[in-house]
């Protein structure tokens, strides 16, 4: 039966209870600030009062839950069940800020398809991912979730994830729908604090967090979600102009779009709805279709309907979009076929060892003097810190169904790797510990670190382990004091000072969802390597870095802040009219801290040694409908293989409106055995060099634009040139 006329004649029969029911989303007795909406679905499902659920999984319960919709049901409706699948399902990847720093969409689009392919084997048909937020400020707990600081970066592993998550058909039983959030500019809240209001302008919000979903609508993405914030005032839940005029009419998305967790209800309290009516109708005045766990719509839409603050077209107007989500992803013909599949082992090896080499190549190795890594290997390894036989902390803090116990720990990792070796391990201290007042506990710290100290002085190599645990990042783990917890740095200065003392070789690993203000650690570390959360494979990941069998390839999707007080800092900074001159008070500094971060965006080195020569613009001359060629010579200098990536900038000096010192418009990987040359090639489209006019429109102005190649977001180590635009 053609999809209209089902979803017609249904819509014909359905009552308004039923109707509202395709608009609810909600999990099995789960509660929110109010009575228990859901407790037990069952009857709400086969009362056809439930058309969707979350945060289930399992074949089992899912075609459990399924049958009552489609077998028990008047209408036999299909239920559409979601979950948080991020950065994996039950085989964690590294996190996306990690993935972001690979600056390479095949992978991106290769995790998410592995993802999906676990996902919808577990019964599931909707993953709330990618999550599209561009963040500059590391205190922000979500920056964990997201592509970093960039939107050229956020806009290509936008595309690349709704490819993977719902590969190249939506029926297929291995396919996700996929739900790009949390639209839009989350990122910037105030102070870095979690859920804070945000308000940046017109043009940060055309020029940086808008492209992201641009570019997952134009891939397919099935839905969107509204982020829980207010745009200066108005909530995004209730954003007409940018839901219904910009998201729907200007890019024609005419998917589903599904309110974050609660978030219709909570109009009440951003105080733009005086009750839950008038938050409903809100909410679906502006497009929202799915109310997720607010049971708002239930609750609210009948009187807002009598009071005519709605009306009946526009609920239909939303069932239909829910019904023919559900119809494209073969739920109605198909209701158990993500139930049945069952992976062969090989499958899932595959899966692991795709981890395993993601969270090798995504480690980002931030310092490395006198080439302490790789390590030779060891006779005997001390391996330290809090962050070294912690499983469950590998995950990151969005681990669906991702068990710890799946997870490989540091530990586990090096001794697989160095099966005649001796590895003494020592934690040291408690990720969180922080000093106190009483004696005993502090006794008790010494005696920790003093014992880690001490394997030092029996080991040939030391690998200490410390950073953040899962939970400090992530949603609602905003810290004013993005630094080292408790203390770690205390542990790091005798560990490293002891193995300075004997000559030992010594590394630190760095697990964390964000960039940490850590210059002390920095002038301390010879050997810097950050994994953020690699996901399951761990242990095996790192020890595959720290020991030579894969080199580093990740650079820092974000720039690494000297001081909190910094904060934002990203590579995209206007000049100012007073740019930074050392020798002229009266300019853009500070007076205690350089404007330059600690690490640039890009910054990531490896076990080779890049050198760029020989910038050609292949026709210098750019006009409208032109792409251009850029081209660079490489040669890698090093003694090891090495996967580089090399950038493409632009900087137009002079234009209607102050364009960023730097604005990242490619990037490329190349890799090169020690001594082997190569080129780099990276189109450039007349397009890219358009900006938003003084109206916000896009323009091409004539002109000289500066071409700028090179390692990361330093002028320093950028080969330049320059086109002619002849708009
Ligand atoms: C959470 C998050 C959102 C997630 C949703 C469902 O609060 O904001 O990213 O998809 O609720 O878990």
């Amino acid at each position: 039966m053609p999809a209209v006329s089902r979803i017609d004649s249904l819509i014909a029969a359905m009552t308004l209870a039923e109707k509202l029911g395709q608009l609810t989303m909600t999990a099995s007795s789960f509660t929110v600030t109010g009575p228990v909406i859901a407790g037990d679905s069952t009857e709400s499902i086969r009362s056809g009062a439930l058309g969707n659920l979350l945060n289930m999984v399992g074949p089992e319960p899912v075609r459990q839950m399924q049958r009552l919709a489609v077998e028990d049901s008047r209408l036999k409706i299909p239920l559409l069940i979601g979950l948080d699948i991020i950065h994996g399902h039950r085989s964690l990847f590294p996190v996306p800020l990690a993935e972001a720093g690979l600056f390479d969409p095949a992978t991106w689009e290769a995790t998410a398809r592995e993802a999906a392919i676990e996902g919808a084997a577990d019964g599931l048909a909707m993953t709330f991912a990618p999550m599209c937020d561009v963040s500059r400020d590391p205190r922000w707990g979500r920056t964990v979730e997201g592509p970093g600081e960039d939107s050229y970066v956020a806009s290509r592993m936008a595309a690349a994830k709704v490819r993977g998550f719902q590969g190249t058909d939506l029926a297929a039983p291995d396919a996700l729908a996929a739900v790009a959030k949390h639209f839009v500019a989350y990122g910037p809240v105030t102070a870095g604090r979690e859920y804070a209001s945000v308000d940046v302008s017109e043009r940060t919000l055309h020029e940086v967090h808008l492209p992201a979903f641009a570019a997952a609508v134009a891939a397919g993405a099935a839905a969107v979600m509204p982020a829980f914030t207010d745009l200066a005032g108005v909530p995004l839940t209730a954003h007409v102009p940018l839901l219904r005029d910009w998201l729907r009419g200007r890019l024609g998305f005419d998917g589903v779009i599904i309110s974050d967790y609660n978030a219709i209800r909570e109009l009440i309290n951003h105080g733009v709805a005086a009750d839950l009516v008038q938050a409903a109708a809100l909410a679906l005045d502006a497009g929202v279709d799915i109310d997720m766990m607010g049971d708002a719509y239930r609750q609210g839409l009948p009187e807002a309907l009598q009071r005519g603050l709605v009306s009946m077209d526009q609920v239909d107007a939303a069932v239909r979009r829910v019904l023919l989500l559900k119809e494209r992803l073969g739920l109605f013909d198909h209701p158990y076929g993500r139930c049945g599949t069952v992976e062969a082992p090989e499958a899932l090896a595959r899966r692991r060892q795709l981890a395993r080499s993601a969270g090798a190549r995504a480690t980002l190795l931030l310092r490395n003097e006198h080439e302490v890594l790789p390590l030779a290997a060891p006779r005997r390894l001390a391996l330290l810190g809090p962050l070294a036989d912690a499983p469950g902390e590998m995950r990151g803090p969005w681990w669906a169904a991702g068990v710890a116990e799946n997870h490989v720990s540091v530990l586990a990792g090096f001794r697989a790797a160095l099966p005649g070796a001796q590895v003494l391990h020592a934690a040291g201290v408690g990720i969180e510990d922080a000093a106190t007042e009483d004696a005993a506990t502090e006794g008790t710290a010494a005696a920790g670190i003093a014992a880690a100290v001490a394997l030092v002085e029996q080991a040939d190599a030391v690998v200490l382990c410390l950073g953040e645990g899962a939970a400090m990042s992530g949603e609602a783990a905003s810290r004013a004091h993005p630094v080292l917890p408790g203390r770690q740095l205390q542990l790091a200065q005798e560990v490293l000072a002891r193995a300075r003392g004997l000559e030992r070789p010594a590394a630190v690993v760095l697990f964390c969802g964000r960039p940490l203000v850590i210059p002390e650690l920095v002038e301390l570390a010879d050997a810097l390597l950050v994994a953020w959360f690699p996901g399951c494979e761990a242990g095996n990941a790192v020890a595959d870095v720290v020991l030579g069998r894969v080199g580093p390839a990740g650079r820092t999707p974000i720039s690494w802040p000297r001081a909190v007080g910094q904060i934002p800092i990203f590579h995209g900074q206007r000049n100012s009219g007073r740019p930074e001159n050392p020798r002229d008070h009266f300019t853009s500094k500070y007076l205690d801290v350089p404007n330059t971060p600690l690490f640039p965006f890009g910054h990531g080195l490896t076990y080779g040694r890049l050198r760029l020569s020989n910038l050609r613009l292949h026709g210098t001359v750019l006009r409208p409908g032109d792409t251009l060629e850029v081209s660079v010579d490489a040669v890698n200098e090093g003694g090891r293989a090495a996967e580089e990536t090399v950038f493409l900038f632009t900087h137009d000096p002079v234009a209607g409106v102050a364009r960023p010192l730097l604005e990242l418009k490619g990037f490329a990987k190349i890799s090169l055995a020690a001594g082997q040359r190569g080129t780099v090639r990276l189109p450039l489209r007349a397009a890219d060099l358009a900006y938003l006019g003084p109206d916000l429109r896009p323009v091409l102005e004539s002109g000289t634009v500066e071409v700028l190649v090179g390692p990361c977001a330093d002028r320093s180590q950028l080969l330049a040139g320059s086109v002619e635009v002849a708009a």
